[in-house]
């Protein structure tokens, strides 16, 4: 479910045209709904009712600062993989008490300011990791409450890219490995073991793999009581899939949300919660403008005003994304087949081939659907172009909650030295 429809013969994000946006802030540009996000955090907290749980939203899928403050609003968590993360869902509101600190390659002094700021959990994926983490504490005079996260050796489904609970897979504590860790775990002085983490890819369609992993890591659970450890959490990471394109039916949070409290029953632990695509990702669309019909002997290419840089996931992952005009189109408008393809000047600079869309001319604006996770966090300004701007809209209004930066600003912490400007 999302706020974004055709209404008088326009796209609309809930009641505000997307022309307007575009009219007002240019394209490219990403436009975020409100009200999507409340109610996707909404669903989720309302299928979670009952069980003990933590929402810790994933701050990577979308870290815009409006993003995250509406979100906190929601009561949400926040689940963080670097101290800049860190540092958004403090800014944007979120308690340190609702924040998980997730991710292979954390710093010492990323440690030291979570630390500081007494979160709520380290995930940690490595012996060294743990060692070094529970030196910092000590420095401090702290203790870091951690979970282990877990290499389940279960695959996921979803695109190779995105899966991580397999064995090979660089996340998490090989399997066989776990309980040694965590016994050594309770044995350093800096640390405090509360619970297990796992979290087996992302774009999860199906409850099947999701259950295998969850049943292997309550078995764990258990072993690891019997050894004496205090196991009070479980965190079960993200990854639930949303749909892309007409016919695609993920598992619903309602379903997720059963699954999970089949598989904990009796456990008496806090479930945690890592989602990310599933609250942002049909909560955003990015804008772009048609600037060239280019045909070819086999094809004709589209070419917009948005490029990979913007959003990377059909080049990365060959993601599928609709593309839908913002004038909805007549019952007579023909259907073309088109490469629809960005200004980069790179192959991979294509967001569809084959594609059949009603028939799109230069300066026609055009929505990619489902861009409101992994989109503008993963941009660049490759080939110099501006980072692209961000819009959160609200009911009848909308608010530039990025705006794009000007050529000074893009440049300003470049320097070019001495050397180069004087002259002889
Ligand atoms: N927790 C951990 C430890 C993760 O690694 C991730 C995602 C999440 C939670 C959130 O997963 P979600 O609920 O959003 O599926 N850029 C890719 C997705 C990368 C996912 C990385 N980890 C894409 O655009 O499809």
């Amino acid at each position: 479910m999302h706020h974004f429809n055709y209404l008088d013969g326009q796209l609309h994000c809930e009641n505000v045209p997307l022309d307007t946006i575009a009219d007002a802030v240019g394209t490219p540009c990403y436009v975020y709904s409100s009200a999507t996000l409340v109610r996707h955090a909404r669903v989720l907290a309302e299928a979670f009712q009952g069980q003990d749980c933590l929402i810790a939203y994933s701050v990577k899928a979308n870290g815009n600062l409006a993003v995250l403050s509406t979100l906190a609003r929601e009561g949400c968590g926040a689940d963080v993989v670097s101290g800049g993360e860190l540092q958004r869902a403090l800014r944007a509101g979120i308690p340190a008490g609702r924040i998980v600190f997730s991710g292979v390659g954390k710093t010492a002094p990323e440690m030291q300011l979570a630390l500081e700021t007494g979160i709520h959990q380290f995930n940690v994926e490595s012996a060294g990791e743990l060692r070094l983490l529970s030196g910092v504490a000590e420095r401090l005079g702290k203790t870091a409450p951690i979970a282990l996260r877990v290499n389940p050796d279960v695959a996921a489904g979803g695109h190779p890219n995105i899966s991580t609970g397999k064995k090979g897979d660089k996340f998490g504590i090989p399997w066989s490995e776990a309980e040694d860790l965590y016994a050594e775990a309770a044995r350093l002085p800096g640390i405090a073991v509360v619970g297990v983490d796992v979290h087996i890819g992302s774009q999860i369609g199906d409850l099947v793999p999701m259950r295998a992993a969850f049943e292997k890591i309550v078995g764990l659970a258990q072993r690891l009581r019997t050894a004496g450890h205090k196991i009070t959490r479980i965190d079960v990471g993200g990854g639930l899939g949303i749909p892309y394109k007409a016919g695609d039916a993920p598992a619903p949070p309602s379903a997720y949300a059963g699954m999970i409290a089949e598989v904990m029953d009796g456990l008496g632990v806090q479930v945690i919660l890592e989602p990310g695509r599933v609250i942002a990702g049909n909560a955003g669309v990015l804008l772009a403008t048609a600037l060239f019909e280019k045909p070819a002997p086999d094809r004709t290419f589209l070419i917009l005003d948005a490029g990979m840089n913007d959003l990377m996931r059909p080049a990365l992952y060959d993601a599928h994304h609709d593309i839908l005009p913002l004038r909805e189109p007549s019952e007579s408008t023909p259907n073309k087949r088109y490469d629809v393809v960005g200004p980069i000047c790179e192959s991979t600079d294509k967001f569809a081939v084959g594609r059949d869309l009603p028939e799109i001319a230069s300066g026609d604006r055009v929505a990619f659907m489902s861009a409101g996770a992994y989109g503008a966090v993963l941009s660049s300004a490759y080939n110099a172009r501006p980072l692209v701007p961000e819009v959160l809209v609200s009911g009848e209004t909308f608010a530039v909650v990025r705006r794009r930066p000007t050529f000074d600003e893009m440049v300003e912490l470049e320097k070019v030295p001495d050397w180069l400007t004087q002259t002889e």
